[in-house]
């Protein structure tokens, strides 16, 4: 007689908390160990009835029938194991980072700590405990983010900004919080606004622990990205012409955009900003932008706040932490090219529908568009918003190697829906 014993994913399961979730995954896996069982059982102990009349089949069991339905059985087992851990960390959210497991940060785990409210629940918002929040996909990450909260408690911070980065584009993100101070660095010479838009500032102000590159006119020798090549001169480069002066079609002013929004541009959204420059000419017309970036091979946001301008450090896989309409113009250029399936720029394109308020612009500068489809992707994408399409240039360039590329700008109205 066989009997067969269900191990529970990788025997670390735990059910601490008599939740309505982990009961549900209790009850699920009694019931799957029963029914296997049972399944078990009856393999085994399975004869056919008829045997007496059937003459060819009325020998000794066939035992590699046997075998093969125990095989079968294991596999099935082996699957709703697969199924059980799956749902149990579908469930129970972040605690499927296993926080039993060895050589987890003890800082990590009071990070992760429940804290029950004292009073019980509350009223207002129907919680009874508070949780830290922090990205899901962390746990990919478990050696790298324990690494990151091993440090002393009051103490300096680890130089790691740019292992923190590298958790971030793994989907870690939000980080969690850390009780440890960063290294802070003088920022000697920074200049009054405005005059700080355009005014050069030492190197030294600026983290470059992690960076292929150790100063600023290193960086302007680079292409960092479609966006950014040679934008941290912002007192002779091209930067300074950028928005004020148009190379080609594809090129929009600024003044042309902001007339388009009748007066009604104060406050705007810029992804993927490269040095702020966006930022800068708006200032300079009494509009407030904030710019999201990451600092991917260059101290993107210390640069722009020493601008005199707000850097919002961020990735694109994150939902805006902004309200809903919220923003008169939100500009996008390169940093919208998310790769990966069209639903990821699907997520993406409402995410900036969601912040822009009605009768806003969105603002796409010089998109790359590698090949017709993702031209056409893009367009059936933005028509699907009802947008009116205030502006739509596409257009061609020469690259450095002499291939023509195409590029997509457009000025778009955020429609009032019911
Ligand atoms: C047992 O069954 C297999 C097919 O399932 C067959 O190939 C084999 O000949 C059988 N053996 C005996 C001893 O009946
Ligand atoms: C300003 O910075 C650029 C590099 O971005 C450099 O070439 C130039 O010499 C600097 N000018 C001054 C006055 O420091
Ligand atoms: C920006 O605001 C200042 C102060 O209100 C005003 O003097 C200036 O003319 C404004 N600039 C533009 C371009 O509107
Ligand atoms: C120019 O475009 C071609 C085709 O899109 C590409 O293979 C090449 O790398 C580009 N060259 C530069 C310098 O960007």
């Amino acid at each position: 007689m066989g009997s067969v014993s269900l191990k529970i994913g990788d025997g670390s399961a735990r059910f601490k908390r008599a939740t309505l979730c982990s009961s549900t995954v209790n009850v699920l896996m009694l019931f799957s160990v029963i029914t296997t069982n049972l399944f078990a059982l009856y393999a085994f102990t399975y004869s056919p009835k008829d045997h007496h009349a059937n003459a060819v089949h009325h020998t000794h069991k066939n035992i590699s029938l046997i075998s093969e339905q125990v095989s079968l059985i294991l596999s099935e087992i082996d699957s709703s194991q697969k199924k059980l851990t799956q749902m149990e960390k579908e469930l129970l959210g972040y605690d499927s980072i296993d926080l039993s497991r060895p050589n987890i940060a003890n800082e990590l785990k009071l990070f992760l700590q429940h804290h029950q409210l004292p009073l019980g629940k509350d009223s207002r918002t129907g919680i009874t405990e508070m949780v830290a929040s922090v990205g899901h996909t962390c746990e990919k990450s478990m050696d790298l983010l324990s690494q990151y909260m091993d440090y002393k408690v009051n103490g300096p911070c680890p130089d790691d900004w740019s292992f923190a980065q590298k958790l971030i584009l793994r989907g870690c993100e939000p980080l969690p919080r850390r009780r440890c101070f960063p290294r802070t660095i003088p920022k000697a010479g920074l200049q009054s606004f405005p005059i700080s838009l355009w005014k050069n500032v030492s190197d030294k102000i600026f983290t470059w622990s992690g960076l292929a590159c150790k100063n600023l006119e290193c960086l302007n020798s680079k292409k960092l990205n479609r966006d950014c090549a040679g934008c941290f001169d912002i007192v002779k480069g091209y930067e300074t012409q950028r928005y004020i002066k148009a190379r080609g079609k594809n090129d929009f002013l600024i003044d042309d955009v902001l007339a388009m929004g009748s007066g009604g541009i104060r406050t705007g959204f810029d992804i993927g900003g490269g040095s702020g420059t966006f930022a800068a000419r708006m200032a300079e017309r009494n509009v407030t932008v904030i710019t999201a970036n990451l600092n991917i091979e260059a101290p993107f946001s210390e640069f722009i706040s020493a601008r005199g301008l707000f850097p919002l450090y961020l990735s694109l896989d994150h939902r805006f932490p902004l309200y809903d309409n919220v923003f008169d113009l939100v500009h996008a250029s390169n940093g919208l090219d998310v790769g990966g399936r069209p639903e990821k720029l699907e997520f993406l394109m409402f995410d900036i529908d969601r912040i822009l308020r009605a009768g806003g612009l969105f603002w796409l500068d010089n998109f790359y568009c590698s090949n017709d489809d993702k031209k056409m992707a893009l367009t059936r994408l933005i028509e699907r918003f009802g947008y009116k399409k205030l502006k739509w240039v596409v257009g061609e360039k020469i690259n450095g190697s002499g291939k023509s590329e195409v590029y997509l700008s457009a000025v778009l109205q955020k429609p009032a829906r019911v």
